[in-house]
């Protein structure tokens, strides 16, 4: 099977490149580099030994797309190519409603003018809003989004049911992502966020590695254990890992589907900095300020659905986690542009 990867030369996307390779899958990647490097992809060429035939495009492109799927064969897309900065999107919501929903219109549209009618979407817990059970399992109600990314991807949940039940040839699997973290074990891949981290664990790592002085704790009057934020973090190759799962599930006929991919433990902002200082040796300085606006308190999958049907479940710990963090950002201190 031929599978084109959009937004394949991003932290999710390289990680998932890496294992379908390696589990025997032809792979096209399409990315604009908005929030990438190429050279992500010229290191994934070095930890599988095959080439990754990649193409700079814009998915709201529909010319450059029709030319892509007109020259390669192509049996499935993985849809990961999206803008995701949560504040951000408060500030430019056109932008992401725009780049989120139409490339994505556009993209199904080529797709199923192609007759390729196998897709799997990266959506997001932020789905679930303020969740109404913990943990959280599919059948959870969605819930009121705070910012306009956390709406694309409900949209876009909708939007994809919608097609697939109107046109019973598609099959569309819609991936729930909880807290991605980590890197591929090798240190020469992982997350390269532009300009000051959002999100914790990139900040960490550029606490360790001196490039900020101390990480903020958004808060510590949660009604959680410790009082700091609680969420559900999963190792980027755990994930990586559910989406072939996911392929194998579209190739046997999956009709339209909904996975959570967690691991089903929470951990508290805190447990998270003394993880990490028990897997890298390395102290974390930090100092509690005010909520940031938006949090919740907690947020953790019960993924005992993607277990039973996909056959998957999370095999790293937060030991590697950490490790693994540790050892692609002080590898590469300046992400991709070492
Ligand atoms: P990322 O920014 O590293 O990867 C996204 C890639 O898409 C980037 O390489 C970017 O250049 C590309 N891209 C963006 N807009 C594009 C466009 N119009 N045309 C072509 N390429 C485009 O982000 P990631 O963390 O790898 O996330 C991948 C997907 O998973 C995104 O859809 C994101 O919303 C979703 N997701 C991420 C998280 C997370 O915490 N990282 C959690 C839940 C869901
Ligand atoms: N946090 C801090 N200090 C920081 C950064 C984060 O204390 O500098 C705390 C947050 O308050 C939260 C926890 O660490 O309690 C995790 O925050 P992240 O920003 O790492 O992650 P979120 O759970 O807020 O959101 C992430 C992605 C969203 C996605 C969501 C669920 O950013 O896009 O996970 O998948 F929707």
């Amino acid at each position: 099977m031929a599978v084109l990867v959009t937004g394949g030369a991003g932290y999710i996307g390289s990680h998932t490149v890496v294992e379908l390779q390696n589990a025997g899958y032809d792979v096209v990647v399409v990315d604009n580099l908005s929030n990438s490097s190429e050279k992500s992809l010229q290191r994934v060429e070095k930890l599988t030994g095959k080439s990754v035939p990649f193409y700079k495009a814009d998915i709201l492109d529909r010319g450059a797309l029709n030319s892509i799927f007109d020259k390669e064969r192509i049996d499935a897309c993985i849809h990961f190519a999206g803008l995701k900065a949560v504040g951000e999107s408060v500030q430019k919501p056109w932008e992401y409603y725009e780049n989120n929903i139409s490339g994505t219109l556009t993209l199904v549209d080529v797709m199923r003018k192609h007759g390729v009618k196998n897709l799997i979407f990266s959506s997001s817990a932020t789905v679930y809003g303020n969740p109404a059970i913990i943990p959280i399992t599919e059948e959870c109600p969605k819930g009121q989004c705070t910012n306009p990314y956390g709406w694309t991807k409900s949209m876009l949940e909708q939007i994809l049911m919608d097609i697939q039940k109107a046109d019973s040839e598609w099959n569309i699997i819609l991936l729930r992502y909880f807290n991605p973290i980590g890197a591929h074990k090798s240190g020469t891949i992982g997350e390269n966020p532009n300009g000051i981290p959002n999100n914790l664990m990139p900040y960490i790592t550029q606490v360790a590695v001196g490039k900020l002085k101390e990480l903020g704790v958004f808060g510590d009057d949660y009604d959680t254990p410790d009082g700091t934020g609680v969420r559900d973090y999963i190792h980027v190759v755990d994930l990586a890992a559910g989406h072939v799962k996911a392929l194998k599930k579209i190739e046997a006929k999956a009709g339209f589907c909904i996975y959570n991919l967690g691991t089903g433990t929470g951990y508290s902002v805190l447990d998270i900095v003394k993880n990490f200082e028990a897997a890298t040796g390395v102290k974390i300085p930090y100092v509690i300020k005010d909520r940031r606006a938006g949090d919740i308190a907690a947020c953790y999958a019960d993924a005992s659905k993607a277990k039973k049907e996909l056959g998957w479940e999370a095999q790293y710990g937060i030991e590697e986690m950490c490790a693994d963090s540790w050892r692609w950002q002080s590898n590469n201190p300046n992400g991709y542009d070492d």
